[in-house]
């Protein structure tokens, strides 16, 4: 099994496994109030807890994709992350993607989202894509309607009620329509 740990690029980003030195911002990332809202995460609560985070993030051995480290071209920041997680219990792979406040609003999740769901149907074969969110995340709804995603209802998973987001691979390659200009 090949080991993803280098994603696609896309026009602003590039996307490549955390490691160590990524500690602070990952950090950053995931113990910033305003980025935890929504996820239905506890925050990472020390740096120490991040290092720990990097070093036991097993998805890429396993599987041979997760979650991506999003690095601004531009400045060569790590910005967020997104990618695609195998959800053992529901046999079903997720995407998911999350940024620092100060970069929302530049449809950089949307560039994100396309990319890792491109990477997923081409590069991967998979057949199938969901998206979980909480009902009250609208941005990251819109984000999952605009790149083609559609609602499939909400159910309770971990304790906490979500809505179901899927996407299947013959809307995103084999008519040729890439996944973000799908009509809405
Ligand atoms: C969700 C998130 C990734 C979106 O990132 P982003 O780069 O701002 O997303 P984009 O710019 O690509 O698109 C956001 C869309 O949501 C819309 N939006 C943003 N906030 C909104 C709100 N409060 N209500 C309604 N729509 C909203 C934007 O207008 C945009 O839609 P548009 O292009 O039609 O105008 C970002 O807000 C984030 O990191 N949130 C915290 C982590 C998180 O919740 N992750 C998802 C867990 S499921």
């Amino acid at each position: 099994m090949h080991s993803h740990t280098c994603g696609p690029e896309t026009n602003r980003l590039q996307y490549r496994a955390f490691t160590d030195d990524d500690a602070e911002s990952f950090f950053a990332l995931n113990s910033h109030p305003d980025v935890m809202r929504f996820t239905g995460e506890p925050p990472v609560s020390s740096l120490g807890a991040a290092r720990d985070a990097i070093a036991n993030y097993r998805d890429f051995e396993d599987v041979g994709y997760g979650r991506w480290a999003c690095i601004l071209k531009e400045t060569q920041a790590v910005i967020g992350f997104c990618g695609l997680k195998y959800l053992t219990d529901l046999n079903e792979v997720d995407v998911g993607y999350r940024f620092l406040p100060e970069f929302w609003g530049q449809g950089l999740a949307t560039e994100a989202c396309t990319a890792s769901l491109e990477f997923g149907f081409t590069t991967l074969r998979l057949n199938q894509i969901i998206g979980l969110v909480l009902p009250a995340n609208t941005a990251s709804t819109r984000v999952l309607e605009k790149v083609g995603m559609q609602a499939d209802g909400e159910f309770v998973y971990d304790g906490i009620c979500v809505l179901r987001f899927f996407t299947r691979r013959e809307a995103h390659v084999d008519n040729g329509v890439k996944s973000g200009e799908l009509p809405r």
